[in-house]
């Protein structure tokens, strides 16, 4: 008993000193901040040697003591600490009562309402207080809530939902802001930036020079730098070609097995940059003069 009190103990304190870390460090939502800052591992595990050490050693002060008391004084003691339990006992054999506060089965008979309808009886219980106390603070909570949406108009359901979606909408564009890979078709646009169009460079001279030539003016593959396009110029189905691949059994594959999207993203504006380039052998135009549609 005295050792299961011990452990528990030790525990107890380890998980104070572990949610007061989790408390104490800021960390990204969902993160354990044990994970993000390993170094307070060394502070739980203190805490969790320190309290093993103060139960040992006041295990064995008592122990000592114990030992040193005289006969009749060890049996007083003893009996004093066994008051103690059965006290704690006591009490705990008490907790449905205390929670309900129903009359023992001896005591019915007090209770019982005269009424007796084909031997079905009623007893006149008092309501159990974590009822009552639950009804008593739906009132509270009630009376709060007419008063402040029924008298002041504090916000309406409408109002709610639209901060929530607003909220929403901000959660969403920082979400699209740090994960790039969520470009598709839709929302696929040319990319500009220097180390985007240098990625890009980089699997193009990795993968495409083979049948486009590194300057892109064609071999197997068509011309890239011409206006004409078989499969339609523009980010939109530059990309699509990417993604799906050129017509079947021409030789150009789709890609998007190879690479994330957002890579796709940059191949697609490299090979849109070279628009205008003059390659050493340009294979002659095939396809159809693009002209992007201004949207309206
Ligand atoms: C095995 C040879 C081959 C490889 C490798 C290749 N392509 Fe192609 N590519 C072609 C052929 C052939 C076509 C024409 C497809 C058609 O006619 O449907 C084409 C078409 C295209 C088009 C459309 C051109 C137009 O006029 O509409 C683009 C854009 C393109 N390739 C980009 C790339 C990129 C970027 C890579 C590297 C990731 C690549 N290709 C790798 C052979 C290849």
């Amino acid at each position: 008993m005295r050792n299961l009190v011990s452990i528990f103990r030790i525990i107890a304190l380890t998980a104070i000193a572990w949610g007061g870390v989790e408390l104490l460090f800021e960390t990204e939502p969902g993160q354990w901040a044990v994970i993000e800052y390993p170094k307070t591992l060394i502070f739980i595990g203190m805490i969790f040697l320190i309290s093993i050490a103060i139960e040992v050693s006041v295990a064995a002060l008592r122990f000592t003591l114990f030992r040193s008391l005289s006969e009749e004084k060890q049996e007083k003691f003893l009996a004093s600490e066994n008051q103690l339990v059965n006290k704690l006992k006591a009490k705990y054999e008490n907790l449905p009562q205390l929670l309900t506060r129903s009359k023992p089965v001896e005591e019915e008979g007090e209770i019982e309402l005269d009424h007796n309808y084909d031997g079905i009886r009623e007893l006149d219980n008092k309501l159990p207080p974590w009822w009552i106390y639950s009804f008593y603070a739906s009132i509270v909570f009630a009376a709060i809530y007419l008063i402040r949406f029924h008298v002041f108009d504090d916000y309406t359901q409408v109002e709610e939902y639209q901060a929530e979606v607003a909220q929403a909408e901000i959660d969403i564009a920082r979400y699209k802001e740090t994960a790039k890979d969520l470009v598709t078709l839709e929302t696929v646009t040319l990319m500009a930036d220097p180390s985007d169009l240098e990625a890009g460079k980089q699997i193009y001279t990795n993968n495409c020079v083979a049948c486009h030539k590194a300057d892109a003016g064609g071999g197997i593959g068509p011309n890239l730098t011409d206006e004409y396009w078989i499969l339609g110029g523009g980010i939109k189905n530059v990309y699509q070609t990417l993604v799906e691949g050129g017509r079947p059994g021409k030789g150009m594959v789709s890609w998007k097995n190879d690479f994330k999207p957002s890579e796709l993203q940059q191949v697609a504006s490299y090979v849109l940059s070279l628009q205008g380039t003059v390659p050493a052998e340009p294979k002659e135009p095939e396809g159809e003069v693009w002209v992007e549609e201004t949207e309206e």
